[in-house]
């Protein structure tokens, strides 16, 4: 079965960023020359992603102004001959079929997952976590419907992490059944280096089959409240096998403000219109002897 729609959850509180998040959501936060989910919603459509469900919340209106036509900003820049800035303003509302869902309390990844089940259906979708941006030559996502076509199961992309990082992981107990892929016989949640049952962390794509929904409404809030997606995992794996895919790319952690400097100069560095001076500046850098700030004056 074809994957046509994608969830992007959008409506986290965003705390590792604040105070920045405060009153602009994290995943408008501009990486380069555009905001961190564009990169995901350019990616759900170069692999084939029909419809766009994005999942946002209170105080999370920038997220639809964005995708949205601005007919005043067209006239101004009519008028002033900006030919190119029209073209692109014109082009991101007309990206892909985007609509909204507001999740009315943030109890979790797997309950804004869960509240997408009306607008999902009955079919297997996609799931992208905005601030895991993945630069790669195929999109992940592609090579994951690849992987999908395959197996006709649920699939989620998963990265080798470090022992010191792992923590902050849904960890798979893998079986490799080929190149890059592994059958998931468990999942943990959030393991210590010593428990983890190896070094494949869950990082933010998945495609789930319908039965998700099912899985997620079986699985009882754990602290704050919240619902994980890797309890609603480890239910469905009961049922139906689950694969992990070791995408090709590189994937940036932007939801912090340290992953998020990382994002933004990696990226950079494959943009050729800023490159070239980024390059120099980081060569100049490189020589400076940077002191830690000094004491500062009452
Ligand atoms: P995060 O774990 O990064 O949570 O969620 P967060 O709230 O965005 O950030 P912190 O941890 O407070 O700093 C991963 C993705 O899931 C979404 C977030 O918006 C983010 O894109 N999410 C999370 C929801 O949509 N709803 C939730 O209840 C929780």
């Amino acid at each position: 079965m074809k994957i046509r729609k994608a969830v992007i959850t959008a409506a986290g509180w965003g705390t590792r960023f604040l105070p920045a998040t405060k009153a602009q959501p994290k995943e408008t936060l501009p990486l380069v020359d555009k905001p961190m989910i564009q990169y995901v919603v350019e990616e759900a459509v170069a692999s084939g992603i029909e419809q766009i469900i994005i999942v946002t919340a209170h105080g999370k209106r920038a997220i639809e102004d964005y995708f949205d036509r601005s007919f005043e900003l067209e006239q101004v820049l009519e008028q002033k001959g900006e030919e190119k800035l029209l073209r692109e303003i014109r082009r991101i509302s007309e990206l892909a079929d985007v609509c909204y869902i507001r999740q009315k309390e943030q109890l979790g990844l797997g309950h804004a997952i869960m509240i997408t089940e009306a607008l999902v259906g009955k079919e297997p979708f996609a799931v992208f976590l905005p601030d895991d941006i993945i630069d790669s030559h195929v999109p992940a996502m592609k090579q994951m419907i690849g992987v999908f076509e395959r197996f006709g199961a649920s699939v989620v992309a998963v990265e080798k992490v470090s022992r010191e990082t792992i923590r902050s992981y849904g960890v798979v107990e893998p079986e490799r059944v080929d190149h890059r892929v592994y059958r998931a016989l468990s999942l943990v949640e959030k393991p210590s280096a010593a428990e983890a049952p190896s070094n494949l962390g869950i990082v933010g794509r998945y495609i789930l089959t319908p039965d998700i929904f099912k899985s997620l409404r079986s699985v009882k809030p754990g602290a704050g409240g919240e619902i994980q997606i890797t309890d609603g995992l480890t239910h469905l794996l009961k049922r139906q096998p689950i694969y992990a895919y070791e995408f090709e790319g590189v994937r940036y952690d932007a939801g912090t403000p340290l992953g998020f400097l990382k994002a933004s100069v990696g990226l950079a560095l494959r943009n050729p219109e800023v490159a070239p001076g980024l390059k120099e500046y980081l060569r100049e850098l490189s020589t400076r002897d940077f002191k830690p700030p000094g004491k500062l004056l009452p």
